[in-house]
């Protein structure tokens, strides 16, 4: 089948299931969840997910015991998404083609609905640990590690903290590989340890989530300012308007793209020193070098 076509269906599934581990919007804190299932919604990509699933599926793994983990790390993604939007943050009001959280409820239950997305991720996910074992728990661990403090928060903080300020290639990749690389490396990892891949396997893969991260990152960096708003669902010129040093302000669009498409082909090839393929989810990573999105 058409790539396009799968990615749209399997996308399609992951929206189904991912709503079916959202909270109903019931209670007295009913605004709360009805806050988490307006964020989580509509229009995001579902790469994290998507990306763990194919891990799974890489692996060997073939029933639905990954799912409950993919719809948490998108839980976990989006909440960090609501949180970077943030007036004392990025300060954006359009993502994912609608006003941001905060935007339409409110700065205070922008943050409480960042909140409630981590803490649910981390209930969805200690249910199915109960349920599944071992290689559940470790699926957690990879998953909690990375969205922590030395995971993406450190990413948002460093990011933070050089605000305005010039910074070096490497300091970039620094903040790059925790912001952004950290969820992509455990969507990989997670996926692959569920269906039983050994701790060597799981270090390739760690290699390969940090080439793609990188990637992804300095691509969102050049969409950021040679992007389509209304493909992008998010505003342009956000890193401008925040002073944040990027890949294209430090080395011009052209060869920031060149150096997506260098990570991109490593990624890759890293990924087929692997005794196992999956040819969907290598196409996957390389689309991410053309993406308008
Ligand atoms: C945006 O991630 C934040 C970055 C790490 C650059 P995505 O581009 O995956 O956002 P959605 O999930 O599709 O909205
Ligand atoms: C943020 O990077 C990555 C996160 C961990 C949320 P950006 O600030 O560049 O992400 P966008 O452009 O707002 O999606
Ligand atoms: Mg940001
Ligand atoms: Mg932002
Ligand atoms: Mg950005």
């Amino acid at each position: 089948m058409d790539f396009e076509l799968l990615k749209q269906q399997k996308t399609e599934d992951i929206n189904v299931f991912l709503k079916s581990f959202l909270p109903e919007e019931t209670g007295k804190e009913a605004i709360l969840c009805e806050a988490m299932n307006y964020s989580v919604a509509v229009g995001g990509k579902r790469l994290r997910p998507m990306i763990l699933l194919e891990a799974y599926a890489m692996f060997g793994g073939k029933d639905t015991a990954a799912q409950p983990f993919a719809a948490a790390l998108e839980m976990i993604h989006t909440y960090s998404l609501v949180h970077d939007d943030l007036p004392a943050m990025d300060n954006d009001m359009y993502r994912r083609g609608q006003l941001t959280t905060h935007a339409k409820y409110g700065e205070a239950m922008g943050i409480l609905a960042g909140d409630g997305l981590l803490n649910y991720a981390f209930e969805v996910m200690s249910d199915a640990v109960c349920g599944q074992g071992k290689n559940a728990a470790r699926a957690m661990r990879i998953l909690a590690k990375a969205a922590g403090v030395r995971g993406m928060i450190a990413g948002q903080t460093v990011d933070l903290e050089w605000t305005g300020k010039p910074q070096t290639k490497e300091l970039l990749d620094y903040i790059n590989e925790r912001k952004t690389s950290a969820l992509l490396c455990s969507a990989l990892m997670a996926g692959a340890a569920l269906a039983g891949a050994t701790e060597e396997e799981l270090s390739v893969l760690k290699q390969v989530g940090n080439l793609v991260g990188l990637a992804f990152q300095i691509k969102d960096d050049i969409l950021d300012v040679a992007g389509d708003e209304t493909k992008l669902g998010k505003p342009l010129h956000s890193d401008e308007k925040n002073e944040k040093s990027t890949y294209v302000t430090l080395i011009g669009i052209d060869e920031a793209q060149e150096t997506v498409k260098e990570f991109s082909r490593k990624a890759v090839e890293l990924l087929e020193t692997l005794p196992y393929e999956n040819r969907f989810l290598k196409e996957l990573l390389l689309s991410l070098v053309t993406r308008e999105y």
